[in-house]
């Protein structure tokens, strides 16, 4: 017990080129997941907070660094689809297919648990989830260790996830040893959870990869039904199949209120609530595409734009750090309109929308 309430006096940051990064860098990172120390590091979705997977002490140095609640299990990163055997206790085909199409990328595979993967990680579970992420940074760090690295997002439990380094060392600093910085992530959202142990293939968390991408190699894959993400979910202990997705996993500190409905309706009852609130002597922040920062630009409100609505990508690659940026600006109350699609990436910011808000309102 003693080790694992060990004081990590100073994290050491480590600037990385994203694309080719440095051998030297790299094998003194790996040395220090090695020797079981925490390392955050980019992936292609967000930041990571890597482990040794196969060593209980440091795994529960990562959940302590993070805060995390231990019943929340640990994505076991790996270099290739070969090492999945390692740490999985079946490969089925359906996972060979997925892999062979999104890998490496951001999608997680939930399987059977190998042997070698200590309970620590999968919070107790006999399931595992595994991944091969496409990041340069990553990779390397997975061949240079020749381990499994267990990494959750790099951020405090329920705060949003980090898409640069800042943001790690904002929640962190203090409490992981080292820090690669490569620069901010391109994808920005965090990877599809997708489980292939129950009879139907289930999208725990959706994320990078959209449900229409993964019915085109597994026609048969389904989104968990209603409750299983969102707001009401994990409300009672067990009752959500990925014990992770609690409400307001995502979540900024300053209240978030979401609202939906016809889109005119939508920007006049934000209006509206702007201006009442600016009357009380409240600082109000909006996040919002570049067409509606545009028509809030008279009001004296602390805007976060996050690109136009049609650019899917660009808007989840802004999300968290808006979110970031509005929570640091000392606002008292964050308005944001549903700009969000049930299609394609559209249903991952959907879904990070409804954790991020503490109050939803349809108008
Ligand atoms: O993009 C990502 O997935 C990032 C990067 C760092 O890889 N990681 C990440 O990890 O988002 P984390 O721990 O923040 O979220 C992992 C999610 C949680 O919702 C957790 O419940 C779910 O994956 N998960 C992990 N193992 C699982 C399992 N065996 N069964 C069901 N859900 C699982
Ligand atoms: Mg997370």
């Amino acid at each position: 017990m003693a080790q694992s309430t060990r004081k990590v006096p100073l994290t050491e940051v480590l600037r990385v080129d994203p694309t080719r990064p440095d051998p030297e860098i790299i094998a003194r990172a790996a040395g220090c997941l090695r020797d079981g120390g925490l390392v955050a590091f980019p992936t292609e979705t967000v930041y990571g907070l890597g482990a040794h997977a196969r060593d209980p002490d440091a795994i529960r140095r990562l959940f302590e660094a993070k805060g995390r609640p231990a019943h929340d299990p640990l994505i076991v990163h790996v270099a290739s689809l070969e090492q999945v055997e390692q740490v999985a206790a079946a490969v089925p085909e359906m996972a060979r297919a997925l892999a062979a199409r999104f890998w490496p990328g951001p999608l997680t595979l939930v399987l059977p648990r190998g042997d070698a993967v200590p309970r620590e990680v999968t919070a107790g579970l006999e399931t595992v989830g595994v991944r091969v992420p496409s990041h340069p940074v990553a990779r390397a760090l997975l061949e240079a260790a020749r381990l499994p690295i267990a990494a959750p997002s790099a951020n405090l439990f329920s705060r949003p996830s980090p898409t640069c380094a800042a943001h790690v060392l904002h929640d962190l600093e203090g409490r992981i040893d080292m820090v690669l910085d490569g620069g901010p992530t391109t994808v920005g959202v965090e990877s599809t959870v997708i489980d292939l142990t129950g009879d139907v293939p289930t999208v725990l968390r959706p994320g990078a990869v959209s449900l229409e991408q993964l019915q085109d190699v597994v026609p048969t894959a389904a989104a968990a039904g209603p409750g299983a993400f969102g707001p009401s979910a994990g409300r009672k202990e067990g009752a959500a199949p990925s014990p992770g997705l609690l409400p307001l996993h995502y979540a900024p500190r300053t209240p978030l209120v979401l609202y939906r409905g016809r889109a005119n309706a939508v920007r006049d009852a934000i209006l509206d609530e702007a201006r009442d609130a600016l009357a009380r002597g409240e600082r109000v922040g909006i996040l919002a595409t570049a067409e509606d920062a545009q028509a809030l630009r008279p009001l004296p409100v602390v805007i976060a734009e996050l690109g136009p609505e049609h650019d899917v990508e660009r808007v989840a690659a802004r999300l968290y750090a808006a979110l970031r940026d509005l929570d640091g600006s000392g606002v008292d109350v964050i308005l944001v309109r549903d700009f969000s699609r049930e299609r394609g990436l559209g249903r991952a910011l959907r879904d990070r929308l409804e954790r991020a808000a503490s109050a939803i309102r349809v108008v």
